[in-house]
């Protein structure tokens, strides 16, 4: 369990709320152990008809903690442990629908979550970014495929090399979100939305949910990309865009080959 994960589970809804605002709700490790086994419940258990995600404050999620990366390079773990894979593999199997409710940033896994869920809910105030360049990174969550497919080569590629944020009305346009209202309503549509969702036959929303994606599939390509995303986690070229985050400056690359 993680303070910082909350869930309740109300009328065939299951939600998971972020609850570390004061960091932006960057995800830690513990984090995601809870997340992962609030969605592997959404799969298995029968009372969870839909799973939404929203947050506390006003940020969705500013993506993985970067202490934690320093973390984890320094101690050479290998992706494929971390606990992000098992939240990982539970969303490319969850063959119930997710609902989110996004206000403020969504950054790195922030953004790829979305990919992940089905009917998205974006605020007048959403900046969505993935800026695992920036941070010598690697596309995570099998964004590598899921995004480009979603709003094209150049725009995905544009989104990981220069890592700017994409605005609300931007991510609808694209096909990222399905509704853009007030900053204030954001919670309460999604919720109205989920609400929609449990209300329907629930096998025939899971085989549709099933025949729209290759839950195998995805999870295959997560791996592969964990695969580049951990040798780069424990770069040289990481570590200085790690370092110069917690120094608050932009990195230098010019001195790593
Ligand atoms: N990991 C760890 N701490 C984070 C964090 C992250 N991903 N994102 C934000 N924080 C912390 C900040 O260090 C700060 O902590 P402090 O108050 O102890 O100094 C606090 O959260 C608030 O963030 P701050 O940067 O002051 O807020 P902001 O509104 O100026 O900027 C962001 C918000 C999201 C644009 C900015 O925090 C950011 O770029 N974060 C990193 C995002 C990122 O690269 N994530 C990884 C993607 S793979």
């Amino acid at each position: 369990m993680s303070e910082h994960i909350k869930t309740a589970l109300t009328d065939g809804v299951l939600t998971v709320t972020l609850a570390r605002a004061d960091k932006k709700n960057a995800l830690t490790q513990a984090m995601y152990t809870a997340l992962a086994e609030a969605s592997e419940r959404a799969r298995t258990d029968d009372a969870v008809r839909v799973l939404l995600f929203k947050a506390e404050g006003g940020s969705f999620s500013a993506g993985n903690d970067i202490m934690d990366f320093i973390a984890l390079g320094s101690q050479g773990a290998a992706a494929g442990d971390m606990p992000v894979f098992r939240f990982l593999k539970a969303m490319a199997d969850l063959d119930k629908p997710a609902v989110a409710a996004v206000r403020g940033r969504a950054v790195g896994i922030g953004l790829t979550l979305l990919l992940h869920c089905d009917l998205v809910v974006v605020g007048d105030d959403a900046l969505l970014s993935a800026p695992f360049i920036n941070l010598a990174l690697a596309p995570e969550a099998a964004s590598s495929l899921l995004l480009p497919a979603a709003i094209g080569h150049q725009r995905a590629f544009e989104i990981f090399a220069l890592g700017e944020p994409i605005d609300g009305p931007t991510a609808v346009a694209w096909g990222l979100a399905n509704r853009l209202v007030p900053s204030a309503d954001v919670d309460a549509v999604a919720a109205d939305l989920a609400a929609k969702l449990a209300a329907r036959a629930p096998n025939s929303i899971r085989k549709t949910k099933r025949l729209m994606r290759d839950a195998e599939a995805l999870w295959g390509l997560m791996q592969r990309e964990g695969e580049a995303f951990g040798s780069q986690m424990r770069s040289p070229e990481a570590m200085e865009a790690f370092t110069a985050f917690t120094q608050k400056r932009a990195p230098d690359f010019s001195k790593v080959g």
